[in-house]
């Protein structure tokens, strides 16, 4: 089964077709991908693993299941935050580790300002947040810290995606699942994806 998930869902289309045009101005930019974590949340948490447990209805007793696994959710800062509302709607009681990284804009490489992982890992399934996987330098990097954490499972959960991003993950880490909205044509000279959407993290901020 191929690791790469682009959501067909229309919702997710149109919502994304919304979210990329130049004039949504910040407010609904972030309505919008809070949304659209919700629904692609949704279907990259379609194999979690369940165990029955009986429930007492008004009526009586019913069989039913209840989620397994402890989940870690994991936000790359800053533009990875747009996302965590809408998964944390779907997924009120996990634990939230964010991670710091910005691109140098000369050498497009990440550079880590922010982890505060304790020593031993609380977690056994982690989803990482980010809206863009441009070069995929930052995906890479925080997939890296979360393995050497001791991380057993690993997806990513983002928006847009250039083709040389899905590449390098994949390559990098052929294990993670890329949950997106959409593969876009490709990078330009300055790391930005084409037609993307523009700098997710001042589109959300305003900056
Ligand atoms: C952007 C974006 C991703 C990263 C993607 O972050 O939010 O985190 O670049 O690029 P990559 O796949 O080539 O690593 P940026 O460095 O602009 O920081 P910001 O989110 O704080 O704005």
């Amino acid at each position: 089964m191929s690791l790469i998930h682009v959501s067909q869902h229309p919702l997710v289309q149109h919502k994304l077709t919304v979210l990329r045009d130049v004039n949504t101005d910040h407010r609904k930019f972030r309505e919008l991908l809070r949304e659209l974590a919700l629904l692609l949340c949704y279907e990259a948490t379609e194999d979690l693993k369940l165990i029955t447990r009986t429930v007492i209805t008004p009526m009586g007793e019913a069989q039913g299941q209840e989620a397994q696994q402890t989940i870690g959710v994991v936000p790359i800062l800053r533009a990875g935050l747009g996302l965590l509302d809408g998964v944390l709607q779907l997924l009120p009681s996990v634990q939230v580790w964010h991670i710091g990284l910005y691109r140098d804009e000369q050498t497009l490489k990440p550079v880590q300002y922010y982890n505060r992982l304790p020593a031993v890992p609380t977690v056994e399934i982690c989803l990482v947040l980010d809206t863009m996987l441009a070069t995929a330098g930052s995906a890479i990097a925080t997939m890296d810290i979360l393995k050497a954490w001791g991380v057993p499972q690993i997806k990513f959960l983002g928006v847009i995606a250039a083709p040389e991003g899905i590449e390098a993950l994949s390559t990098a880490h052929p294990d993670v699942p890329i949950h997106i909205a959409a593969v876009d044509e490709r990078l330009n000279e300055i790391g930005f994806i084409v037609p993307g959407l523009g700098d997710a993290g001042d589109r959300q901020f305003g900056t």
